[in-house]
């Protein structure tokens, strides 16, 4: 079946069709498909463009789909239509008769999948939210559970001040947090109808557009029709939010990868999410978090892909925009996966206080701290920031740590050295107190921000429930 015969008299080549065909991906809008249908339907019969009876059977039609459909989610699958609007038209010219003709009067398959993708990424946008809120919900349960460890914080990838794993972990807690409000704004975006636009210019028939978006949960009505039928880029924000989503999740994973090898030893993996080796018998791998940090190669690249789509199209509709749907399921069902995956490798994690603490003896974490003592002495910064570098100099030339020294070797490069400056050297933990500045460290602030967190995931949680 085609929707656009009569212009034709020859063929297309089987290889245009198979390449042109959407069916075999678009079929996963067929509830939206019908839903917006039915909406339609009944708003044609209020602007007596139908009869009442004629609504009345292709309401009774869309419903049996639905129906069938909503039973077998699978039905459609192999199957062969040009798209998921040809082939529920199809279904129901089975079911109804001539009268499924009168189904697409006054709208084009442009306003219609303009539609049914709002619509999609409405409710992909809410799914992935809610992943989301289960990763922040195990990122901040292992905060609650281990707050007050130390650990070192490194830049650029080299041991710099001592932090609290709390601290470590809220990090994270803000960057998905954040990603929970870009999602936020997708949604609030994509939140307009395009039905009445018809293929471009808008429609001949007196269909109240208004109504319409509120019958299918649209809070704004698109207010140019040309827009609207060729606008993705609410498509594009969705492609965005989920790579930075990735992004976000390649870091923590980076990060993981490197903790739970034992030249760190920080963390553990649960055997649920590592691999062997088929060669090493000792072997246990990150491969979970190595995929995670993998396929955010190929969501950022679905964007990039995605963005190259859109450029130069001329106005309106093109049938280039047909290939958004591949960008938008694969990338919004991997993100979905890589967050709960990321969540329950999260929730199973074990965890080596020892370690990260033993850690934080080597180093010179506290280098800064002895500097800022100084400074507290009426030392110029400049001035204690060479002597400390000379100590620590010293200390590694012998593979020594601050522990070491003695204080007669340490007054050599450090005039000032005495025992309170010894205690501020050897005490990562009280250099995590010492930062105690609005977002900082200190237990006490690390303390503050969960408390604060917690309360706002709570929240998320009940605004994501109802
Ligand atoms: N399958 C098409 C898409 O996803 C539907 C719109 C087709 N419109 C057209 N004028 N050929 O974009």
């Amino acid at each position: 079946m085609k929707l656009w015969g009569g212009r034709f008299s020859g063929r297309r080549d089987p290889l245009f069709e198979r390449f042109s065909e959407s069916f075999s991906l678009d079929q996963r809008l067929v509830a939206y498909d019908l839903r917006v249908n039915r909406a339609y339907v009944q708003e044609l019969a209020q602007a007596r463009v139908l009869k009442p009876s004629e609504a009345r059977r292709l309401v009774r039609g869309l419903d049996g789909l639905d129906r069938r459909v909503a039973r077998n989610p699978h039905w459609a699958r192999g199957q062969a239509a040009e798209d998921v609007h040809t082939w529920v038209e199809a279904q129901l010219t089975r079911i109804v008769g001539d009268v499924a003709g009168k189904l697409r009067t006054g709208r084009s398959r442009n306003d219609l999948v303009a539609t049914e993708t709002h619509l999609y990424v409405k409710d992909v946008a809410r799914d992935l939210q809610r992943a989301l809120a289960e990763l922040l919900r195990a990122l901040l349960a292992l905060a609650q559970r281990h707050a007050r460890i130390v650990l070192p914080g490194y830049t650029h990838l080299q041991p710099a001040q001592p932090i609290l794993f709390g601290h470590y972990l809220l990090a994270y807690y803000e960057m998905f947090m954040r990603d929970v409000g870009r999602l936020e704004d997708c949604r609030h975006r994509a939140d307009e109808l395009p039905m009445g636009a018809g293929a471009l210019a808008g429609t001949t028939f007196p269909i109240d557009r208004r109504r319409l978006a509120r019958e299918l949960g649209f809070a704004r009505v698109a207010s140019n029709s040309l827009d609207v039928t060729s606008d993705r880029d609410f498509v594009a924000e969705l492609l965005f939010a989920c790579t930075l989503v990735m992004l976000h999740l390649s870091r923590w994973a980076e990060d993981l990868i490197i903790y739970s090898s034992p030249g760190f030893g920080y963390v553990e993996l649960a055997d649920a999410y590592a691999t062997g080796s088929s060669l090493m018998p000792q072997k246990k791998n990150p491969d979970s978090l190595e995929l995670i940090r993998g396929k955010a190669a190929s969501i950022l690249g679905r964007l990039t892909g995605f963005l190259a789509l859109l450029k130069g199209l001329p106005l309106a509709y093109d049938r280039d925009l047909q290939e958004d749907k591949g960008a938008l399921f694969a990338s919004a069902d991997t993100v979905r996966e890589a967050l709960i995956l990321a969540a329950r490798v999260a929730h199973t994690l074990r965890i080596s206080p020892e370690r990260m603490e033993a850690m934080t003896h080597q180093g010179f974490l506290t280098a800064t701290d002895l500097a800022d003592e100084l400074v507290r002495r009426g030392v110029p910064f400049a001035e204690a920031h060479e002597q400390v570098g000379k100590l620590v100099r010293h200390c590694a030339e012998s593979s020594r740590t601050f522990t070491d020294l003695v204080d007669g070797e340490a007054r050599k490069f450090v005039p000032l050295w005495d025992r309170r400056l010894r205690a501020v050297a050897v005490s990562p933990e009280r250099a995590t107190a010492r930062r105690n500045v609005a977002g900082g460290t200190a237990p006490a602030q690390v303390a503050r921000q969960i408390a604060l967190a917690e309360r706002a995931l709570a929240a998320l949680e009940r605004r994501l429930a109802r």
